[in-house]
């Protein structure tokens, strides 16, 4: 059985055949008369409501569900609720903070299980990210993928994906909040090249994609005084978006903070792309979704 809780649990040839199936508008109706899962413990705008669109695209019917209503892991375990939604649903996604609440419901093996964010991976954000720079530029011309701020969940899923398409990534964090060179090597092993640097201008310098995330993630917010501080300089700025290639684009996986992580000019000026990388969510979950239905089929 397959599931999807980071990019690199599809292989080269499949991450390929997911993009190709997100750019295909009229998809089979994979899921009719089937139900989807959504499991949120944390609040979403973007992911549930291009996860349930997809899902409709595709003839099936979400279900939203809250954490309090399951009570994982005190009303019932996260084994059991997999379980037990598997006799109504053919896939269950959620989002976490815990990553490994959604390994132990992977492997029960009961049904595919997707990650919709965790606190190490963000992979079906990663997917409308790739698609949004085939779009933008092109996956096998684009240069140096540049992403400035924290190496959080948005940055790993993000790198690994690039890497495994050989596309080279800088990252760009304060001391601190830099990726671990255990994630450092995982991004490695996918097959693309990573610069690690404390240098926003080093990382940006020629860049076709400047890329940045929130400086305080989700489950994050009693650190939210002292990371404004550790990332005042990493905003991505017009003088720091100067540094990249002439057809260079900003790319934000948002919610943005105007005036934080980047500025109001940024996000607004042509160069950004954040709408359509926004709307590439629901065309990604489509094509996640009709593949690894599609895998579960051939089982
Ligand atoms: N980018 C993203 O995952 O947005 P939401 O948190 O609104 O779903
Ligand atoms: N890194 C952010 C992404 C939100 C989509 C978070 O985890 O809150």
């Amino acid at each position: 059985m397959r599931h999807f809780l980071e990019v690199d649990d599809l292989n080269i040839t499949e991450l390929r055949r997911v993009l190709e199936l997100s750019a295909e508008p009229n998809s089979p109706k994979v899921l009719d008369g089937k139900g989807v899962a959504l499991i949120f413990e944390k609040p979403s705008g973007r992911t549930r409501n291009s996860m349930e669109m997809a899902v409709v695209q595709l003839g099936g019917h979400p279900i939203y569900i809250t954490p309090e209503e399951l009570g994982i892991d005190s009303r019932e375990t996260a084994e059991d609720v997999v379980r037990v939604m598997a006799g109504y649903h053919t896939v269950l996604a959620a989002r976490v903070f815990d990553h490994s609440r959604l390994e132990r419901m992977a492997a029960t093996d009961a049904m595919p299980v997707i990650n919709l964010l965790s606190d190490v991976a963000h992979p079906m954000q990663a997917l409308a990210d790739l698609l949004t720079i085939e779009q933008e530029i092109g996956l096998s011309d684009v240069g140096r993928v540049a992403y400035v701020g924290d190496a959080n969940n948005v940055w790993r899923s993000l790198a690994i994906g690039c890497s495994m398409l050989s596309i080279a990534t800088a990252v760009a964090s304060p001391p601190g909040h830099g990726p671990n060179p255990v994630e450092v090597d995982r991004v490695l092993a996918s097959g693309g090249s990573l610069l690690v640097t404390n240098d926003p201008q080093e990382a940006v310098e020629g860049a076709d994609v400047v890329y940045t995330d929130v400086w305080t993630s989700m489950g994050q917010e009693s650190e939210k005084e002292q990371r404004l501080d550790a990332f005042a300089n990493f905003r991505v700025d017009a003088a720091l978006m100067s540094g990249a290639s002439e057809r260079g684009i900003f790319m934000h996986c948002l919610p943005a903070h105007r005036g934080e992580e980047v500025s109001g000019e940024v996000i607004e000026s042509s160069r950004s792309k954040v709408f359509p990388q926004a709307h590439n969510r629901m065309h990604s979950a489509r094509g996640l979704l009709s593949w690894l239905v599609g895998k579960e089929m051939e089982r």
